[in-house]
């Protein structure tokens, strides 16, 4: 991604020309599908049913005061035994695609042994539940939820690791090969790496850099042996992985700092997935930069794993929730409103940047598809009339559609989320949903921002 250098101050945020939207609609091409994200430790609940495994979240969440509210994987959402009212509600929205997880514990629930039929049927159910109405499926088949065995085995430190995914992504493959759906790998590797290894908000909650490093790599391995996977086994549809991007924005005289983070925190996904090699600029010393082993982080690349890592995919899906900035010294700067995530700096021209950015510096570049993009509710407890996520949803629309204008072929677009749900080491006190859920009865009732999308679903354009 370009370094949008000059765009933004330290001290006074952007400064770039602004871009106002057309006075009409902005349509979207002909066949762009509009729809909505899930995962599944953060909707399903049932986390014992039907021979599921434990997983890391699961292990993570009985841990102590891990998730701020207390809350665990159970009823979350309670998807797992509510999934064809949310699937009736989607219709009812005019939403023509859900994007959702697999459980990778409910199909190998040790991670490496039997593979479980019953949790493959639950997903049957799904997916022929939604291609009954009309819907396409997006499946994601690592959102995080690692079967607890592979991580008692060093998780994705290990190499077989990658293997062990690549084994269950065949397996899924296989069940579903009549289906036209669009398969995603992995969900953020760069979160599980730097929020879970590196960091400890996050399970497994390692708190080792070098480890975090050990999980870049090896999940991105993972993707290509799934991807190397889907081709052999002839797979419909399409398949790639999905990367949260964040362009960076430098302080002045900040530009190597906010070069050597840009590295840290896309090309370091991006190139070895689109050109077959680590950029060099990612870990060491510098501001910006990862301070972690170059040297280990070298040993762990063998010959031909930038080959497969690099199998070419059939789309790249971005999320997208902000932007970053940075000064000299690598000291992160707060350059743009924040939103209640509290981590999350709202720049839409910063989504209209990474779209143009990304075909500009990857030749290569498959047809793009947003599988995320969202924020949450300022009120924890939940609100009907949600007028900064129509905004915000709004706002970054009108910059897709006009990266499209631009020729960026962009093909999917997933609102995050569907529905309140479990929000990570936020428990249920952060709602992300376009629909909300009362946890207490889980009765689904549709924000303000629900029905302004249905709007833009069937109109095929952001209204002005
Ligand atoms: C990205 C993750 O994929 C998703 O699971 C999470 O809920 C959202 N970000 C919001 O934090």
């Amino acid at each position: 991604l370009p370094v949008a250098s000059g765009t933004a101050t330290a001290s006074g945020g952007a400064t770039a020309a602004a871009w106002a939207p057309p006075a009409g609609a902005m349509s979207f091409p002909d066949g762009f599908v509009w729809g909505a994200a899930t995962s599944a430790f953060q909707v399903e609940g049932s986390t014992t049913a039907d021979g599921r495994g434990p997983s890391i979240w699961d292990t993570f969440c009985a841990q102590p005061g891990r998730i701020d509210d207390g809350a665990t994987g159970n009823p979350a959402a309670d998807q797992y035994l509510r999934w064809e009212q949310d699937l009736d509600l989607m219709v009812g929205l005019g939403l023509q695609a859900y994007r959702f997880s697999v459980s990778w514990p409910r199909i190998v629930p040790t991670g490496s042994g039997e593979v479980n039929q019953k949790g493959v049927d639950h997903y049957r159910r799904v997916v022929d539940g939604l291609l009954d109405r009309g819907m396409h499926p997006a499946i994601t088949l690592y959102h995080w939820d690692l079967p607890q065995p592979l991580q008692d085995a060093g998780g994705w430190t290990a190499r077989e690791t990658a293997d062990r995914f690549g084994e269950y992504a065949a397996v899924m493959f296989e069940a579903f090969r009549d289906v036209d759906a669009t398969w995603l790998t992995i969900n953020e590797p760069k979160t599980t790496a730097m929020v879970g290894y590196a960091g400890t908000e996050h399970a497994p909650a390692l708190g080792d850099l070098d480890a975090g490093m050990a999980a870049v790599h090896h999940q991105l391995l993972a993707h290509g042996r799934a991807v190397q996977a889907f081709r052999e086994v002839g797979g419909r549809g399409s398949i790639g992985i999905a990367l949260n991007l964040m362009p960076v924005y430098a302080a002045p005289g900040a530009e190597t700092a906010a070069g050597n983070l840009d590295a840290a925190e896309n090309r370091l996904y991006l190139d070895p997935v689109l050109l077959g090699e680590y950029p060099p600029e990612a870990v060491g010393p510098g501001p910006g930069q990862l301070h972690a082993d170059a040297a280990a982080f070298e040993a762990l690349v063998q010959d031909g794993d930038l080959e497969v890592i690099s199998t070419p995919a059939d789309v790249l899906a971005v999320q997208y929730y902000g932007a970053a900035g940075i000064d000299s010294t690598g000291a992160w700067l707060q350059l743009f409103p924040p939103s209640p995530a509290g981590w999350q700096q709202v720049h839409a021209e910063g989504l209209y940047e990474t779209l143009v950015g990304l075909a500009a510096d990857y030749p290569d570049l498959p047809p793009l598809v947003i599988s995320e993009n969202g924020i949450p509710d300022a009120d924890p407890q939940g609100q009907i009339e949600d007028p900064a996520r129509l905004d915000f949803l709004r706002t970054h629309l009108q910059q897709a559609a006009r990266a499209v204008g631009e020729g960026v072929d962009l093909r999917q677009y997933y609102a995050w989320s569907l529905l309140d749900n479990f929000e990570w080491a936020r428990g249920m006190t952060q709602r992300w949903g376009i629909v909300h859920v009362d946890f207490a009865t889980q009765e689904r009732t549709p924000k303000a921002s629900a029905r302004w999308y249905a709007e833009v679903c069937a109109a095929n354009a952001v209204p002005s």
